[in-house]
């Protein structure tokens, strides 16, 4: 009989570079990122991180499939969740190499940049982005002209408002050293798509930044995920850094859906006025059982697309949401009426109440309704 020989692989290096690739559908891109990594950063110990919100296309199991075969993919596979930024943090966080790189699956990320910005961090430097507004950078044919007027706008507000230094701060490129990232990890926003802002805002001490020009390709197979709503998170997370962090991007996002359930309102109130033949007070008891039921359809789709709701939970959901509007309304009422007790001016004292009132609804829904 043939002696039994059990062949143990031999530990293969620790990872020096894990590429931290956040995906959403992009079963058909990873294996050929893969395949093109190898050939970049031959030589190098490196390994990827695929981060996938449960793709519906099966991105997870492709990868999975690919790291029962290759060490140097791993595959985590977040479910109920969705957000780049999130993802990328996760995918960093999970890492145990000293440096880390975050890029698209897309290929719109010139994989031949990886040992430049590895050597830049190598030679000292904290942090090397990937940039197409530096000499010799391109947004290429990735972008349309309208997605190129966004991002040049982006841009520009991140530089004034934040005073960003970085010529593309809208990069979703970069390679940095992990123990940056791990320091300032519970400050960052897990929502929309600017990752590499947040991050350079967050860290206080000075960096070593380096900048590469590479040109943004456009996209191999597949679609952009980048949407309005990514855009008004985008919004919601400059105003979130100008007033110090004080205001949290769900809540601007909650305000604004708040301010959309008002005009909800005075369109229901005229509606059963004028149109169903309602007197005032039950037009008014139909404007506001309208606009609670608008504003939580709208918090459920976009504040808390994270949490979302959905089958019983969204109708349990719903009554919870009635109860906590029902006391903010009380909130509301109660504080504005007292400042109106000292102060005379009806509108300071009435958007003091809705002020009130709209911090204690979204402190309590948060709490009640969408508790994670
Ligand atoms: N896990 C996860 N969850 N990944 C996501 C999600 C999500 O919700 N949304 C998008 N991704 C992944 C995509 O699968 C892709 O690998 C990468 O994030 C970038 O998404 P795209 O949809 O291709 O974005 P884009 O090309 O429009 O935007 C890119 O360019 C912008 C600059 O113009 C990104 O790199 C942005 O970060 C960058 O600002
Ligand atoms: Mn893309």
């Amino acid at each position: 009989m043939e002696p039994r020989i059990s062949i143990v692989p031999a530990a293969s290096l620790a990872p020096e570079l894990s590429v931290v690739v956040p995906t959403y559908n992009e079963s058909q891109n990873v294996p050929v990122l893969v395949e093109l990594l190898s050939k970049a950063l031959e030589g190098v110990a490196w390994e990827i991180i695929v981060v996938d919100d449960d793709s519906p296309d099966g991105t997870a199991g492709v990868v999975k499939a690919m790291a029962a075969k290759d060490t140097r993919v791993r595959c985590i596979r977040r479910v109920g969740r969705r957000g780049l930024a999130g993802a990328c943090i996760e995918g960093m966080l999970s890492s145990s190499a000293p440096i880390v790189a975050v890029m698209d699956a897309d290929l719109q990320h010139d994989e031949a940049l990886l040992p430049q910005m590895l050597q830049a961090i190598r030679d000292g430097a904290d942090l090397a982005v990937g940039s197409r507004y530096v000499g010799g950078g391109s947004s290429g044919d990735g972008l349309s002209s309208i997605r190129k007027w966004g991002s040049e706008t982006a841009t520009r507000l991140a530089k004034q408002a934040l005073g960003v230094e970085l010529s593309d701060p809208m990069s979703g490129f970069f390679m940095i050293r992990r123990e940056k990232v791990e320091g300032v990890a519970g400050e960052l926003s897990r929502e929309g798509f600017k990752i590499l802002l947040d991050i350079v805002s967050a860290i206080e001490e000075p960096m070593k930044i380096v900048e590469l020009p590479f040109t943004f390709r456009s996209r191999h197979a597949g679609d952009s995920k980048l949407d309005s709503l990514v855009t008004a998170e985008y919004l919601g997370l400059l105003f979130s850094k100008i007033s110090g962090g004080v205001l949290p991007v769900r809540f601007l996002m909650f305000a604004a859906v708040g301010a959309s359930g008002v005009i909800a309102h005075i369109m229901a109130l005229y509606f059963a006025l004028d149109i169903l033949g309602y007197g005032f007070e039950w037009s008014q008891f139909f404007a506001v059982m309208t606009a609670m039921t608008w504003n939580y359809i709208l918090n459920n789709q976009l504040t808390y697309r994270d949490r979302r709701l959905t089958g019983i939970r969204f109708f349990s959901g719903l009554l919870t949401f009635y109860l906590v509007c029902s006391i903010g309304t009380v909130a509301n009422v109660g504080v504005a009426s007292w400042i109106h007790g000292f102060h005379p001016v009806p509108w300071i004292a009435g958007l003091t109440g809705a002020v009130m009132g709209a911090v204690f609804n979204y402190a309590a829904s948060s709490v009640l309704t969408w508790r994670s």
